[in-house]
């Protein structure tokens, strides 16, 4: 068994030299420390909440036991002084990340977040490893966060200014040349997507969250929604190359616009002998339902105008949505329809899933995911079969600031015989919400 100890606390955050933001960080710094697991070795995670406001940890994209997810669905949050003990066996090698389901707009823009990485003895074997976690923040003229909430916020979600990588605003990478490592990338933004390009140069994508894809995958560019990983293999370089490490432009179709904005830059050094064996196969992912298979749920993702809040973010027409139950080992075929004029990035909590098609159209390549980007007006056909673990799950937006405002999706797992109360459930936790 692994124990890691993790504080949350106000931190001193030293986004480049001399300048620090007032922000969180779990155990002083950010990102958090990067937690190395195996697949199947139990890891056990000592919290202690030393912020002055509650919080809770979520293990986004692990598939835990639902009483271990970390929302406030299925554990009272944390508060201040007090600790928490989360414990699971991480089941599947990845790269993954760990951020607060409590307050999220604020608390993961102050800082609080970090990797999660598992692995098992079939990985390719590379030059060098680096674990990149891209995020933006927002500061006033004073260097201080800008304030939270307002309508552009609450329409876009928060986008800032400063590009962090590893938390360092537009850092240096140093590679040598004729090297090829593997660059494990997370998206922690509130609600930025990354579409990375690396000096406009080829990089191979060889896994995405749930792990490697089949086989290797050449690109010369990607998209990462929030929340969103790849795991990618970058170079060979030659000596004295500099390469942008940039987010190009993309239009999610929000108010504020951006064009390509770098986030690092990578500078190749002297050549060094490369011991990289990257095999053409990675594993198999057998499919879990052809293209075509008859959807057994449809979740309608919308944007409305609200005389009270301005705007809401629903799924089904509901804020904050209870959807029907799904049982164990049933095959899960869902249509996601965003009917919204803009996109949003759709996180599934605990499950991996299968996407079958976008409006009709097969993926590039089939891949295990957590989160998938839903263009304006499509609908995205997923697949995705519940094991055996019961409890309160959800779905969501990963634009935090929409997730807030309500677009999500609460569900139960239930065990075959068993009778649902999802109602009951949610009363149960009610008061939990009001705290
Ligand atoms: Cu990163 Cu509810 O999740
Ligand atoms: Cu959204």
């Amino acid at each position: 068994m692994k124990i890691v100890k993790l504080e949350a606390r106000p931190t001193a955050w030293e986004i480049r030299p001399g300048q620090a933001v007032d922000g969180y960080g779990y155990n002083g710094q950010v990102p958090g420390p990067v937690i190395e697991a195996r697949a199947g070795e139990p890891l056990e995670i000592h919290f202690t909440n030393q912020l002055p406001e509650p919080t809770t940890i979520h293990w986004h994209g692990l598939r835990v036991p639902a009483a271990m997810d970390g929302t406030d669905d299925v554990q009272p949050v944390v508060q201040p002084g007090e600790t928490f003990v989360y414990r699971f066996t991480p089941s599947d090698a990845g790269t993954f990340w760990y951020h607060p389901h409590t307050n999220e707009t604020e608390q993961l823009e102050k800082g609080l977040y970090g990797a999660l990485i598992v692995r098992d003895a079939a990985e390719p074997v590379t030059d060098g490893e680096r674990v990149l976690v891209f995020d933006d923040l927002k500061l006033d003229r004073n260097g201080k966060l800008a304030p939270f909430g307002g309508l552009k916020q609450r329409h876009d979600g928060r986008e800032g200014d400063v590009r962090l990588v590893n938390g360092r605003a537009e850092p240096e990478l140093a590679m040598a040349a004729n090297h090829v490592e593997r660059w494990r990338i997370i998206n922690a933004s509130s609600a930025r997507y990354v579409r990375l390009s690396i000096g406009g140069r080829p990089f191979r994508i060889i896994g995405t969250d749930g792990g490697l894809i089949e086989r290797p995958v050449t690109v010369t560019e990607a998209l990462l929604p929030a929340a969103d990983r790849l795991d990618i293999l970058v170079g060979p370089f030659e000596e004295g190359e500099t390469l942008a490490v940039e987010a190009l432009r993309y239009d999610r179709m929000t108010i504020g616009r951006r064009g390509t904005e770098p986030f690092a830059t990578l500078r190749v050094g002297p050549a060094a002998p490369s011991g990289a064996v990257i095999p053409s196969v990675l594993r198999a992912i057998p499919a879990l339902a052809p293209a075509d298979a008859a959807p057994t749920r449809t979740v309608k993702m919308s944007v409305g105008p609200s005389l009270r809040r301005g705007l809401d973010f629903l799924v089904n027409g509901e804020r904050h949505h209870q959807d029907r139950p799904v049982r164990v080992g049933e095959l899960q075929i869902w249509d996601i329809r965003n009917s919204s004029l803009m996109d949003h990035p759709f996180h599934l909590h605990g499950f991996f899933f299968q996407v079958l098609s976008v409006d009709g159209e097969p993926p590039a390549f089939r891949s295990w995911e957590d989160v998938v980007n839903l263009p304006p007006r499509s609908t995205t056909r997923i697949a995705w079969i519940p094991d055996d673990r019961p409890g309160s799950w959800m779905y969501h937006c990963h634009i935090l600031e929409h997730h807030q405002a309500g677009m999500m999706g609460h569900f139960e797992v239930v065990r075959e015989g068993a009778t649902p109360h999802p109602a009951a459930h949610r009363h149960a936790h009610a008061h939990q919400h009001h705290h």
